[in-house]
């Protein structure tokens, strides 16, 4: 049976602690030069219909250093624009093409494709859920603090993507997540009782910045206004100015709490260029991860070891 990595859901906890454990024999391997190529001869496709910088790329990386190729497809491009529809074009990738990764706007879209398809499809960010990014943040986490033990984690800002895929991971590994977000602009209320109702961790939601800082390991923003929703986006910059990370609040928080962003940064709005560039920031080693991580993702989902 194929399997699908279109939510954090999909993974056990324990399917989530190989991975990560992959993940770093991976980057080891790479660095030391013997890095096996477990998927030669093997196809990646990769179907966006969003602009994309280090997913694509680091997928396409991650793809060729395990000895395969990549074909890269927007939905301009492929007849999806001309209303091919999405269940025909998952059949017919799945005769080309060992793994689909998937950058849309619906999580609707991901998941007919991943019904149709014969081969894994992987979401690469949806309005829904990010969970390859969250995936490659709990790797960096984990290198730079050593484990996930008793980790206590914060989101500022927007309720989005990122933050949904953040709480199933709290939920599914039983950490404490403390977000803090303006009023209408909080995580899907669906998604909140998911991590309730079926969660190991300890979820909280407030509105106050310091407060979801304090006693926090490391502290995670994103943009605020994220694909999609660039009219929004002067209304969003007043809305969410209180919710800025940097340097004040990390006063307010643990001397050794990390700082993270998935990137791309909006500097000066969501997190100041100060706290980006300032030495508790592992965002570009966040950003190297992608790589790693999506590796032994790939390895794993396509030939199953
Ligand atoms: N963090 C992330 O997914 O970046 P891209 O939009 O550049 O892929
Ligand atoms: N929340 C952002 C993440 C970008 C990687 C967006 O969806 O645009």
């Amino acid at each position: 049976m194929k399997r699908d990595l279109l939510t954090l859901w999909d993974l056990t906890a324990d399917e989530i602690r190989r991975l990560l454990h992959r993940a770093h024999a991976v980057k080891r391997s790479w660095k030391e030069g013997n890095l096996e190529p477990t998927l030669a001869r093997k196809t990646l496709g990769l179907l966006f219909t969003k602009p994309s910088t280090r997913t694509r790329v680091s997928f396409e990386a991650a793809m060729h250093r395990l000895g395969g190729c990549c074909t890269f497809l927007t939905s301009r491009d492929t007849q999806l624009s001309r209303k091919e529809p999405l269940s025909d074009t998952a059949r017919v990738l799945s005769r080309y093409l060992d793994a689909l990764v998937v950058r849309t706007y619906a999580q609707e879209d991901v998941e007919t494709l991943a019904r149709y398809a014969a081969i894994p499809v992987i979401n690469g960010l949806t309005d829904l859920c990010h969970p390859c990014q969250v995936l490659s943040d709990l790797m960096t986490v984990e290198e730079a603090r050593g484990s996930l033990e008793n980790l206590h984690a914060a989101w500022i800002g927007d309720g989005n993507n990122v933050a949904h895929s953040w709480i199933a991971a709290a939920a599914r590994l039983g950490f404490t997540l403390t977000l803090a977000c303006p009023d209408g602009y909080l995580p899907q209320a669906a998604v909140l009782e998911r991590a309730r109702s079926e969660g190991q961790g300890t979820v909280r939601l407030g509105s106050d910045p310091k407060e979801a800082v304090a006693g926090a390991d490391v502290i995670n923003t994103d943009v605020w206004a994220s694909m999609g929703q660039e009219a929004e986006a002067a209304e969003r910059k007043r809305i969410f100015a209180p919710f800025q990370v940097n340097a004040a609040l990390l006063e307010t928080a643990p001397p050794h709490a990390l700082v993270l962003h998935c990137l791309p940064a909006h500097r000066g709005e969501e997190i100041t260029d100060d706290v980006l560039e300032g030495p508790r920031s592992v965002v570009f080693d966040q950003a190297e991860n992608r790589l790693h991580l999506q590796a032994a993702l790939l390895e794993w989902l396509i030939t199953g070891a």
